[in-house]
């Protein structure tokens, strides 16, 4: 594979690349924190019921979907999804539809670079020993109370807390990797980063592991221990699928904006099903054994109701405080979040970009320079009316799981009715390494539609932001 292509547009330089990429994406906040805590939650290992069911009809399906849907449009000469959408479906509304999958994204980049921040900072703050507070809940809300800015004392803006420095070093380091393109920036990023995190991760997870006995073993029961009851709950099956979307990073209008980096012969069938198999190794193998049994070990039953920020920046470092060796490992797992979390957001980044170019015929260092200003005026937004994380909660509930649904709806209706299964089928399979069986097609036209309708319908009844 080559940097560049016929019409000048950029190219991923090889295929481990890709993969390491479209799995950066997916591997993120969610795998270590957000999944831990929905799946104790939502009923420990009860949760994985549902959570595999969606990964078979939804989350590998549609992964699928997308790729096919963006290499076809990248060979037609577009990247970003507005563009693609109308090579799928010549309607002057699909553009418009299109343009959610650049929005919801650049939302969700504006708060996720945040705690992306907060990670740099704590695993800073191990490195200088300034987190080693000792076995003291309490000492830790303070801490990250003053170091988000959400202290009484309002620390943010008084300028005792050194956020707004990790801010700006974690901005600067994703617009420089954006800056620098997919194959030079990205991609040479996550073939670096993806080794790394296993590498800190299985690290922490020998370290909890041989921490005591019956302890470990009560809690990985408490992660894994199913609690039937969950299962006749709706709450439950939205949790599972809203976890396998953000988790695969499908349904943002993400994948299908690398996949439009490829070229016509490449490989996306194989190549889709490991990067989601990366994902899910991370998932359940290393966030699924590292976070909760940690928490669960210092605080026993409580560790349960944490949710996903008490696990991270509040359980754990409690852990780390008693356990051997643990401002070490404290550093290595925030530093390992930080990475993880590097490599989603600029996943975020580049479909945005990707419009700019082709949307507003800018040149890269205006798209950059321009996506830097909105998300920066946005995130700062984020940070300022986030005090006590309600805004966090609203973005969270209508970008991160309402408009997914809406686009993965749409995704599921465009490529399955418009683009058509058999055309999906031939060009899923063009240059493919493996043959993917006929069901999934008939599984994306009708039953993934269907699930996603009854979901959609239940989260209307039950939630609200
Ligand atoms: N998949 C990422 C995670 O698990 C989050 C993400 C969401 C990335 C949307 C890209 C797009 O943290």
């Amino acid at each position: 594979m080559s940097d560049s292509n016929p019409q000048g547009g950029e190219r991923w330089g090889s295929r481990i690349g890709v993969i390491l990429a479209v799995a950066g994406s997916a591997v993120g906040l969610g795998n270590f924190l957000r999944f831990p805590g929905q799946a104790a939650q939502n009923g420990g290992g009860a949760f994985m019921l549902p959570y595999f069911i969606s990964l078979l009809i939804l989350g590998i399906p549609l992964c699928w979907a997308e790729w096919t849907m963006g290499r076809y449009g990248g060979t037609k000469g577009f990247n970003s999804a507005p563009g693609i959408f109308q090579t799928l479906w010549r309607n002057p509304l699909s553009k418009y539809l299109g343009s959610i999958a650049l929005l919801i994204p650049l939302v969700i980049y504006m708060y996720y670079v945040v705690i992306e921040a907060w990670c740099l900072g704590y695993a800073f703050n191990y490195l200088t020993g300034d987190l080693m507070l000792g076995a003291d809940s309490e000492k830790y809300s303070d801490f990250f109370g003053r170091f988000v800015g959400t202290g009484a004392d309002g620390a943010l803006l008084t300028g005792e807390s050194n956020l707004i420095l990790f801010l700006l070093i974690t901005f600067v380091l994703n617009f420089i990797l954006i800056y620098r393109g997919i194959s030079k920036g990205i991609e040479s990023f996550c073939k670096i980063a993806m080794p790394i995190m296993v590498i800190c991760a299985v690290c922490v997870l020998a370290r909890v592991l041989t921490l005591g006995g019956e302890k470990v073993v009560a809690g990985l029961g408490a992660m894994w221990n199913p609690n039937a009851e969950y299962l006749m709950q709706p709450k439950t099956w939205l949790a599972a699928s809203g976890q396998i979307f953000f988790s695969l990073s499908v349904g943002f209008g993400v994948v299908i904006n690398y996949a439009s980096y490829l070229k016509k012969n490449d490989d996306i069938a194989l190549s889709g099903l490991t990067a989601s198999s990366m994902n899910e190794f991370f998932e359940v193998c290393l966030g699924g054994l590292i976070t909760l049994p940690a928490a669960f070990i210092f605080l026993g039953a409580a560790a349960k109701e944490q949710g996903t920020f008490g696990l991270g920046f509040n359980a754990l470092p409690n852990v780390f405080a008693v356990m051997p060796g643990g401002r070490f490992f404290g550093f290595l797992w925030f530093f390992m979040l930080f990475t993880a979390a590097i490599t989603s957001s600029l996943s975020m980044l580049q479909p945005v970009i990707a419009f700019f170019e082709e949307g507003l015929g800018l040149k890269r260092h205006a798209s950059a320079t321009l996506l830097g200003l909105v998300s920066a005026m946005g995130s700062g937004f984020v940070v300022y009316f986030s005090k006590g994380m309600v805004a966090l909660d609203t973005f969270d509930f209508w970008v991160g799981t309402m408009f997914i649904f809406i686009l993965a709806m749409i995704q599921a209706v465009i490529y399955g009715w418009v683009f058509g299964i058999q055309k999906g089928y031939e060009e899923l399979h063009r240059g493919a390494n493996i043959r993917v069986p006929w069901f999934v097609q008939i599984m994306l036209k009708y039953v993934t539609p269907a699930y996603l309708l009854a979901i959609f319908i239940g989260i209307c009844i039950t939630q609200g932001p």
